[in-house]
């Protein structure tokens, strides 16, 4: 039975633009107020915070690096004082660089796992010590069930989410509930466009991208679910059910 979110409130890591913000629409949408966690993006957040105070609900920018252990280290501290509570926790936030087998360096891989795994678990551990109930909904990649050998430092990142998502689900419940959201081909990479997506759709089971609003409904889903926990939802076409697995190295 999917209970409802209506006056919870709502952490959304990278919620500024793209799917974060897709996230953030919908769960207001829902009635949750929401935090937009950003980065670089303040004036997005800051405008978004004004739309999804247009919709009725409370919104509150709140700036942190992922980089910066200090900033990361106190974000759901600041997130609670700043909106007297929280219930719901988005892991969006991530970095996307390029590197494969041949260049990648350990920089790189301590970079991604700090921004994109180290940094959600340190939220999601604070989180579960601070809150009596709530759900934490990390962002993972349809690409967990094969290789990425174009993004190797972010590909093993997202394999150690998707590690923490099932450990967290044990250690933190019977209180809170750990998921995640595997999205496919969704938006291009930053500084890409939409020819980045179309010659991947052949490699789409469906044969098409996803929005990033498809995502947001995977997000929705799981913030209202009762007895989801450390469970992932592929989002992706059925990407994930072909091609990775067969996939051979490039040459
Ligand atoms: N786009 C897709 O098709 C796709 C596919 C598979 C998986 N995913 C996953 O879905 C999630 C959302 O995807 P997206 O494409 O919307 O993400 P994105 O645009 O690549 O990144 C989301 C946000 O992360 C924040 N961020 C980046 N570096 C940060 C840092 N050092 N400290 C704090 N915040 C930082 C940025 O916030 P600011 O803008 O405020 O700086 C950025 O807007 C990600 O976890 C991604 O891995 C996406």
């Amino acid at each position: 039975m999917a209970q409802s979110i209506h006056g919870k409130i709502a952490l959304i890591t990278g919620g500024a633009v793209r799917i974060g913000r897709a996230a953030a629409l919908a769960l207001a949408a829902e009635g949750a107020h929401v935090i937009v966690h950003y980065h670089r993006s303040g004036e997005e957040a800051e405008a978004l915070c004004d739309e999804l105070r247009a919709r009725g609900v409370q919104a509150w920018p709140l700036r942190a690096s992922f980089s910066r252990r200090e900033e990361y280290a106190t974000l759901i501290a600041r997130a609670l004082e700043m909106a007297g509570g929280l219930d719901i926790l988005v892991n969006n936030a991530s970095i996307f660089p390029r590197d494969t087998l041949d260049s990648v360096t350990l920089e790189s891989v301590m970079d991604n796992l700090e921004v994109n795994a180290w940094a959600p678990f340190v939220l999601g551990r604070a989180f579960a010590g601070a809150v009596e109930r709530g759900t934490i909904i990390n962002l993972l990649d349809s690409r967990l069930s094969g290789y990425d050998w174009a993004h190797v430092g972010y590909f093993f990142s997202k394999q150690v989410l998707e590690l923490m998502t099932r450990m967290m689900a044990v250690k933190f419940a019977p209180n809170i509930t750990v998921n995640a959201v595997a999205p496919g081909l969704i938006l291009p990479p930053p500084g890409e466009d939409a020819r980045y997506l179309d010659q991947l759709i052949a490699t789409v089971p469906l044969q098409a991208h996803g929005e990033p609003e498809d995502i947001a409904d995977a997000i929705v889903f799981l913030a209202k679910s009762r007895y989801c926990t450390g469970e992932v939802i592929y989002v992706d076409g059925g990407r994930h059910l072909v091609e990775y697995a067969r996939a051979a190295p490039p040459s």
